[in-house]
């Protein structure tokens, strides 16, 4: 009995901490997936300055700041104006409404 209760309590705690690493994790393939899918990468490169500024290069700017992926989330989600070679464009967002998919990409361009 008291045996079988702590092997029930060692698999939730397996269980929970198996969950709190995937939460901090990027799934990188699903970033790139997306961000592709979506026209991303015509203007940005994860190294490359483009049309738009290079994912290391917001990485780097949004470094240490507490309100980076709140930021990130709105200019993906919300076509924000931007300009590109001087002319006025809306910002793209994803393509898609999966909030969970949204945050991963903004972890992955935060974590480049
Ligand atoms: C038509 C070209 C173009 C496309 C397509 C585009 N972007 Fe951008 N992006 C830009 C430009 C230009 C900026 C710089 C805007 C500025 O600083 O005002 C920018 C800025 C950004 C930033 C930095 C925002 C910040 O707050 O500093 C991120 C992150 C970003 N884009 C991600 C993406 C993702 C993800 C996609 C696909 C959904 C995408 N972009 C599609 C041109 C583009």
């Amino acid at each position: 009995m008291r045996a079988n209760h702590l092997l029930t309590v060692g698999i939730s705690l397996a269980l929970l901490g198996g969950v709190a690493a995937n939460a901090a994790d990027v799934n990188v393939a699903g970033a790139e997936g997306l961000t592709k899918k979506s026209g991303c990468m015509t203007c940005h490169s994860v190294t490359q300055k483009k049309d738009g500024p290079s994912f290391k290069a917001v990485a780097e700017k949004y470094k240490g700041k507490a309100d980076a992926e709140a930021a990130l989330f709105k200019h993906l989600t919300t076509n924000p104006r931007i300009k590109v070679d001087g002319k006025e464009e809306l910002h793209d967002s994803l393509k898609t409404k999966n909030e969970a998919e949204i945050r991963n990409v903004v972890s992955w361009i935060l974590s480049r």
